[in-house]
């Protein structure tokens, strides 16, 4: 299924080097202000530019194409589009029958009986990440605007390639002209006390589950995560101070249970480096002989400086469908407003 969320329900669609991709999104609420405007920075903080980051140059023009009128959603279908611009098809020509090592080429091969659009990675491209900040930005201006607390959604690179010096290891990596990943660190604030739907749709279930959608995202832990499998109890575990839930280490990363438990929900991202550039070694699917694949194309040094802002995103998508999940978000957010226009 390509589709995301209960009631907050987020479809991504587009190809890298087709016409345009986006996002289809059902069940925002309707009054919630909403321009093509509102895209402009986050999309931006997700387009190339920083040292080590791909050649291809995207405007990341956006369309809102319905569910929007007079500068405020309706309640019906959101479909925003991102115009693809600039296309450069002629190095992937290859891919159409050798398909790269760690990519979605051969298993979208195989998914598709060999009808998949092998260009730049098609439909599993990273480019398929505008689409999510897109989304994160409807999300985000639905809870501004729902009269629930502030909610606070940040993410950052805090180590690319083992080191913490994130430009000098970037800059390294380029002039070998290899590539590295990094870890991104997320943080949510302002959760209220028992968001989550235990036991399936936890916080923790619904971000995973969402943050693995974004592609060359490899390992998603909270809290302590790996490092509560090598302390005792009495080393790990945690002191409540206030009836809030406050606590005094946060080990659990703001989540006990499913449930948000009054922290910051605090997680941290394994992402790994780019794999398509050099020479790949594959098989033919037309003769099935292994061969080397020479790849031209244009690739991250370290594509995980971008991710930041899709962590966010993503994050906003799915804290806005729990809040309509428990009912603290409704359909209609500013009615008395919105009705006054009319
Ligand atoms: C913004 C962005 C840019 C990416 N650029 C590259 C790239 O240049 N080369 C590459 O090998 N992978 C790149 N990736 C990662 C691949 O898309 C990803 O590894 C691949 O689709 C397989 O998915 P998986 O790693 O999640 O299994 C990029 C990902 C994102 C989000």
């Amino acid at each position: 299924m390509n589709t995301l969320g209960r009631i907050f329900r987020l479809s991504l669609f587009g190809e890298s080097h087709g016409p345009a991709i986006g996002a289809l999104i059902d069940g925002c609420p309707a009054g919630v202000p909403l321009s093509t405007g509102d895209f402009v920075a986050d999309l931006t903080r997700r387009g190339p530019g920083a040292n080590g980051t791909t050649a291809r140059r995207e405007t990341d023009a956006v369309r809102l194409v319905s569910g929007v009128f007079r500068g405020r959603t309706t309640g019906a279908p959101i479909l925003v589009e991102i115009a693809n611009a600039d296309v450069d098809s002629a190095a992937y020509a290859a891919l159409e029958d050798l398909p790269r090592p760690g990519h979605a080429d051969l298993p979208a091969h195989h998914k598709s009986g060999g009808h998949r659009d092998h260009r730049g990675g098609g439909a599993s491209s990273g480019r398929l990440t505008a689409a999510l900040v897109a989304a994160g930005v409807v999300a985000r201006r639905a809870l501004e605007a729902s009269f629930v607390a502030p909610i606070r959604f940040e993410a950052r690179l805090v180590e690319a390639g083992g080191s913490a010096d994130i430009e000098a290891a970037v800059a390294e990596a380029a002039r070998l002209g290899t590539s590295i990943g990094g870890v991104i660190e997320g943080r949510v604030t302002g959760l209220p006390i028992g968001l989550g739907e235990p036991f399936f749709d936890t916080v923790e279930g619904l971000l995973s589950h969402a943050l693995f959608a974004i592609p060359g995202v490899k390992g998603v832990e909270f809290g302590l995560g790996f490092q509560f499998a090598q302390e005792s109890g009495d080393e790990c575990r945690d002191a409540i101070l206030a009836r809030g839930g406050r606590c005094q280490r946060n080990v659990s990363g703001g989540v006990d249970g499913g449930m948000a438990n009054g922290n910051a929900v605090c997680f941290r991202l394994a992402v790994k480096p780019a794999v398509s550039f050099g020479e790949l070694r594959t098989v033919s699917l037309s003769t099935g002989e292994q061969r080397v694949l020479a790849m031209s194309g244009r690739h991250d040094a370290c594509f995980a400086r971008r991710l930041p802002v899709v962590v966010e995103a993503v994050s906003a998508v799915v804290t806005l469908d729990l809040m309509r999940l428990s009912g603290r978000v409704g359909e209609v957010v500013g009615a008395s407003e919105g009705l006054s226009r009319d």
